[in-house]
């Protein structure tokens, strides 16, 4: 594997994404599953977060401890199913400033276009993740990621719980500043451009529409 994509091959992961994948699995379980491991998930891509230190007193003695340095990192959404991975994300994190990106795929051009996008202010300063259960094509998440450029953002990651190697291929060429962390890298989009084997279509399972 290479520094650009993380599997995070974590067995607990990989035990929850099994049972996502599995097709009884219901609404409630899905979403409580997807909550619990976009925590781990979380965890990984949050590793390389800068630390400065802070003179604080324990109740023996003084010290130098380790808390976060900067402004408070950006999550941004691209609806409707990266807010799954947002909400348990923001368990762990609760101070993170949230944003949403919206698109549509414009039914002649197939290219995606804007209807929403709110941010949080100074993106240049903040470590801006992006979030997004699944990594198909990858069209959507790299115009998601430019809009975000576009604002400012320059250190900019992307989580997704499934990649499909053709969104790993289109990231790495749209984006290659931009790493990944994803649960499972699988093997290859259908015709419909589902990942396969996948989950099926994430949003459905978690909102239970169809
Ligand atoms: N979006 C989904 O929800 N599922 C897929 O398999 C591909 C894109």
């Amino acid at each position: 594997m290479d520094e650009f994509v993380t599997v995070v091959d974590h067995p607990l992961v990989q035990h929850k994404l099994t049972l996502m994948r599995e097709k009884e699995t219901s609404t409630a379980g899905f979403r409580q599953l997807l909550r619990e491991i976009s925590l781990l998930l979380a965890y990984e891509i949050t590793r390389g977060l800068e630390l400065t230190t802070k003179r604080i007193e324990t109740p023996l003695c003084e010290m130098d401890a380790p808390i976060l340095e900067g402004k408070k990192l950006a999550l941004v959404s691209i609806l409707r199913a990266g807010n799954g991975l947002l909400d348990g994300i923001l368990e762990l994190i609760p101070a993170a400033r949230v944003g949403f990106v919206g698109l549509y795929r414009d039914p002649d051009t197939l290219q995606p276009v804007e209807y929403y996008c709110k941010v949080p202010p100074m993106l240049d300063e903040r470590m801006v993740i992006v979030v997004d259960p699944m990594l198909a094509t990858g069209n959507s998440s790299a115009a998601a990621i430019q809009m975000l450029k576009d604002r400012g953002a320059k250190n900019i990651r992307f989580l997704c719980l499934l990649a499909a190697p053709e969104g790993i291929a289109h990231m790495r060429a749209a984006h290659p500043d931009v790493p990944i962390v994803t649960a499972s890298i699988d093997e290859r989009l259908d015709d419909h451009g589902y990942i396969l084997p996948g989950l099926g279509d994430a949003g459905d399972r978690m909102f239970g529409t169809k």
